[in-house]
This record gives structure tokens, sequence and C-alpha cells, in this order.
């Protein structure tokens, strides 16, 4: 990755001592100022809760302009990514750096293939969750027991390896998503076939049944094609930013990606998109009015929030919900669907659009909004929602564990705090304590 360049000083005054701070160019975006000699230097620490506004690593995977809406994955734009690719080549764009011939597309489909089938010792594992068990919970636990049955990438891996293993768990993190609903639902699992593609593979281990002669709609295999895509990775994230946390102490990747998961699995991340949903369901049982939501959403004694709505970097239109609500028409459109909470959905968008609180808060819909509404359309379960957003962020997750393993910056992760506790005590034995 290069350098970024250093261009004009910034200085730093603390007790009358003046430092000198490198200013950091980026190839696109904000500059930063470079602080990792502040405590050196002045004795303090930086101080920015939950790192708002602090850039952990210098990357070259994505690009977000929060202002203009532009999201763009090794310099492509979300936009033309989601109208001219598949997924394994978005895959494999962020993995690689650049988008694959037509034989390193077909070798990565191939060990896709090959790599499909799960450890026959792990489909007991399902068995022993209750029913109505999370998916999420039980992606996150399979995908941590892979490191039981299969090696982990070393520092000194070399590209083939580094291919087998990353094809591995992209192949089984599909197979293991399409159990996990098959068993929540007390059917047998159907096996994945070396004849389908990636999407049409996973849409045939989801709806297919010795009873149903399911065969996907190569409709259906482009529009999970295209919100794959629209999820496949977004810079520092809060689940991004727990692999490369857990990938910084040398975890395995099986590991670190399971932290992932767990982290998109919050209703402020990528559990947002059922929080959408049901956010809507429950719109339409109690009979809500837009007036009496958006009066909810800006209640600061309601617990409330507008699900979908809002984020911390896009202060316009996120550019995925833009996609996302055409797909979502065109979807409807050509599966003859009327769903209300997309009525729901859409009112609501635009009643919030017109409201001061919204506007003057830059919230708008985020790519939770209507992706929800999509997989609905396709037959997923609601429970599943935020399974499919963790197949799509994987290929991300693995690019930037991928740098930040390659990143000579880059060491164990480890924050400090200011320190409010009491100062020192002396102890006392529990016979003297009052
Ligand atoms: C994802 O980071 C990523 O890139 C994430 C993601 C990815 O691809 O990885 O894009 C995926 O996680 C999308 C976000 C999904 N989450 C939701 O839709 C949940 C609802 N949204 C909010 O909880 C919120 O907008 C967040 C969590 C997304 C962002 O929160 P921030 O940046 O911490 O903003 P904030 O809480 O400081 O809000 C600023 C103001 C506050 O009001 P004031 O204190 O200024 O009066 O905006 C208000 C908030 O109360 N606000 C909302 C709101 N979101 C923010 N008010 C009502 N409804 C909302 N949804």
């Amino acid at each position: 990755m290069s350098e970024s360049k250093k261009s004009s000083k910034a200085s730093l005054s603390v007790d009358g001592k003046t430092i000198e701070l490198e200013v950091l160019e980026s190839t696109m975006g904000e500059r930063a100022l470079n602080l990792s000699r502040v405590k050196a230097e002045t004795g303090c620490f930086a101080f920015d809760p939950a790192m708002v506004n602090t850039a952990v690593c210098r990357s070259a995977i994505t690009y977000v302009d929060g202002d203009k809406g532009i999201l763009l994955h090794r310099g492509y734009p979300i936009e033309e990514l989601a109208e001219h690719c598949t997924f394994i080549e978005v895959a494999y764009l962020l993995i690689h750096g650049e988008l694959p011939t037509a034989d390193q597309r077909q070798r990565f489909s191939r060990l896709l293939n090959i790599h499909s089938m799960l450890h026959e010792d792990m489909r007991s594992f399902f068995g022993n969750y209750p029913e109505g068990a999370h998916p999420m919970a039980v992606l996150s636990a399979m995908v941590v027991s892979l490191s039981s049955f299969y090696p982990e990438l070393r520092l000194d891996s070399d590209k083939e390896e580094i291919d087998t293993t990353v094809t591995r768990l992209l192949s089984k993190l599909r197979t293991i998503a399409a159990f996990s609903y098959k068993k929540s639902i007390g059917e047998p699992f159907v096996y994945p076939s070396h004849k389908y593609s990636y999407c049409e593979n996973f849409l045939n281990m989801m709806f297919r049944s010795p009873v149903s002669l399911y065969e996907a709609d190569p409709y259906d295999v482009a529009v999970m094609n295209k919100l794959l895509i629209l999820h496949a990775d977004h810079e520092q994230n809060a689940s991004t930013t727990a692999v490369r946390m857990v990938g910084s102490t040398g975890a395995n990747l099986y590991a670190c990606v399971s932290a992932g998961i767990c982290a998109l699995w919050g209703p402020l991340h990528g559990g947002a998109n059922q929080a959408v949903v049901e956010m809507l369901e429950k719109i339409q049982k109690e009979g809500l009015t837009l007036d009496q939501v958006v009066a909810k959403a800006k209640d600061k004694n309601d617990p409330f929030r507008l699900m979908g709505f809002g984020h911390r970097i896009y202060k316009s239109y996120d550019p995925r919900a833009k996609i996302a609500k055409k797909l979502c028409m065109a979807v409807l459109n050509k599966k003859r669907l009327s769903d209300p909470m997309v009525e729901i959905a859409m009112a609501l968008e635009e009643r919030a659009l017109k409201d001061d609180y919204f506007r003057e808060r830059n919230l708008y819909p985020n790519v939770d909004f209507y992706t929800g509404l999509i997989y609905r359309a396709l037959g997923f379960p609601k429970e599943m929602f935020t399974v499919l957003f963790a197949l799509g962020r994987l290929p991300g997750w693995i690019a930037h564990w991928q740098e930040m393993r390659q990143d000579p910056e880059q060491k164990i992760m480890r924050p400090r705090q200011i320190y409010m506790g009491p100062a020192k005590t002396d102890y006392v034995h529990i016979e003297a304590r009052g």
C-alpha cells in the first residue's frame, strides 16, 4: 500500500510546550493528524470516545465519502459493481485488489465448489441447538468451530494456501447459513452441488426440499448477487474493526470472522435489517400513524429509533440504499407482489425526510432500510436477514484481515483510557468493613 505523502504540518501546544504533528495525506478524502507520538511528546493521550474521529489504519480497500454518498471498492463505484458483477467477482476484487480475469474467476469458482461441503462431524452440531436458536448464534459458533477441522493461515502462508482458506470460508459460510435455516424449520439439509453458481447453490440449499422440485429462478439469483455485493465491505465499520482487533492478537481467521459476526448482530449495525421489518410490522399491527412514528423517533425519552435511518458516515442518502430501493420496487413488480410493509416504508421515508429533526441531523435511509424487504420478497424469514448481511460482508472482513496482517504499522490493538476511579486505597479486612 502506498505510504501517505507527508505534507503540511500542524502544531499542538500543551502547558507551553509546542510540538509539530505531521498531516498525513490520503489518495482520496480526509487527511489525518499523526498522533502516534502525542503521548511520548506531550504526556497526554488523545481522547476520542468510540473512535468517531480516529483513523486506526491506512487502507486501500474501500473509500466512502459520506457527504457526497460515494462508495468505491478498490476504486470501482458500487453502482457499477452492483450492475455488472457477480458477488464472487466483487469478493475476488476486495481480497486480491483487482477484478478477476476469466481464468482467475473460473479457478476461484472451482475452489469455492471444492470447499462447499461441511465436515460431516459438524452436521451433528446443528442438532444441539434448541428450536428458535437465532441463526447468527449458530453462524458465529460454527465458523469458529471450522478452526478445529481446517488448518489456519500463517503469516508466511503462500497465495495458494490463502486462496484455499479464503474460498473454504466463503463457501462454507454459505453452507452453514443454509443448514442453520433448514435446522430452524425442521427440514433436512440440502447439500451444495458443483453444478450451481455461488448464489444459485445458496438458494437451492435454502429452498429445495425432498418434496419440492425447487429450481432457483435466474432472476432471484441475479437479485441475490446484487444484495450480497451491496454488503461486501464498508471500510472501518464496527464488525470490520472487531475482525481487525481480534486479528491483531494473532488469532486465526475463523476466530476473527466469528467475532465480526457477533459485532454485526447488534441492531445498531447489521441487525438493523431485521429490526426495520419488525418496526414496520409493529407500525402496521398497532395502527401507528406516520406522525406518531416520527414523534416517537424524535422523543429523547422514548428508546424507539427509526431503524434503517441514520449513519455514522453518510450525511446524505446511502448509495446502497438508493440501489436497494430501486431493486425492491423491481422485485415486487417482477414477482407481481404487493407488500404493505413496502408501502409503509416508502411513506415513512417521505414523511421523515420532510421533518426538520431528520434534515438537521442529516438522517437518511441506510443500507438496512430496504434490503430486508427484498429478502422478504425472495422468501427469507427475517431471522435470516443479518445472516445474509454476514454472507455479503465476509469478503470485506477477509480483505481487511489480510491487509492488517501485511501492514508493518499494525500491531496488537491496545487503546488507553482516562482513569476516573479512586486513588490508591489501603486494603481493609472483612472484619473491619462497615
Ligand atoms: C450499518 O458503520 C458502517 O459503515 C455500518 C454499515 C456497514 O455497511 O457496515 O453501514 C451498516 O450498520 C448501518 C446502520 C444500521 N443501523 C440502524 O439503522 C440503526 C438506527 N440508526 C441509529 O441508531 C444511528 O443512526 C447509527 C447507529 C446508525 C449511527 O449513530 P451515530 O453516528 O452514533 O449517531 P448518533 O447516535 O450520535 O445520532 C446523532 C443524532 C442524535 O440526536 P441528538 O443527540 O443530536 O439530538 O441523530 C439522532 C440521535 O438521537 N439519530 C436518530 C437516528 N439516528 C440518529 N434519531 C432517530 N432515529 C434514528 N435512526
